[in-house]
């Protein structure tokens, strides 16, 4: 697939990475910091289908929440420039996302260790279907074997020791960087 021609300062901002990681809150300060739409793309499916995401994975399964998933993000994709977009954890696992984001989105990658990550288990699990009746052995599975389809970006933010207004503020900066380096305004 051949890559997009869209301006580099035009490009969806994409955020992937585990559940729970602050894609969403991470995602939300970028987009007031740089006066930008945002969309979280779990909040937009809710919207869409007018049910919440454990009532999609509930009533329909996973393999259904997976075909909407990807046509939401695929929509975005095609019809949305500028805005920052945080994925689901697991929407990189289907390569039609993966291919649609890296070829007309910039990615990054907000990488947590699992350690930093553990501590943050309880909170999570309630909203999140996939972690549902799992032990933490059988989460840190899920977690290692994501850490290769996250692989797949185009800058990677460490947040092991970064509170969550301060990872927004290292992205702005890396994005004015990189727009600049590729596409100066003078
Ligand atoms: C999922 C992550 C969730 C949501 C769904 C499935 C996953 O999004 O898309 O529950 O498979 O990792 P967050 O990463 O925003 O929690």
């Amino acid at each position: 697939m051949s890559r997009q021609h869209i301006p580099v300062r035009a490009k969806n901002i994409v955020l992937i990475g585990f559940m729970g990681v602050g894609k969403t809150t991470i995602g939300k300060m970028v987009a007031d910091k740089l006066y930008r739409d945002f969309i979280d793309v779990d909040i937009e499916i809710e919207r869409r289908y007018d049910k919440t995401i454990p009532e999609i994975f509930a009533q329909h399964g996973e393999g259904y929440f997976r075909e909407i998933e990807r046509n939401t993000v695929i929509d975005i994709c095609d019809n949305k420039q500028c805005n920052i977009v945080s994925l689901g954890g697991g929407a990189f696992k289907q390569e039609a996302i993966r291919e649609k984001c890296l070829d007309s989105c910039l990615v990054l990658f907000l990488d947590l260790s699992w350690d930093r990550w553990k501590e943050r288990m309880d909170l999570l699990i309630e909203n999140r279907p996939v972690l549902h009746n799992k032990s933490v052995d059988e989460v840190q599975e899920i977690f290692d074997e994501r850490q290769a389809i996250y692989a797949e970006h185009n800058a990677r933010v460490t947040t092991d020791n970064l509170n969550p207004e301060e990872v927004a503020d290292y992205i702005v900066e890396i994005l004015k960087l990189g727009w600049e380096l590729h596409q100066p305004l003078s």
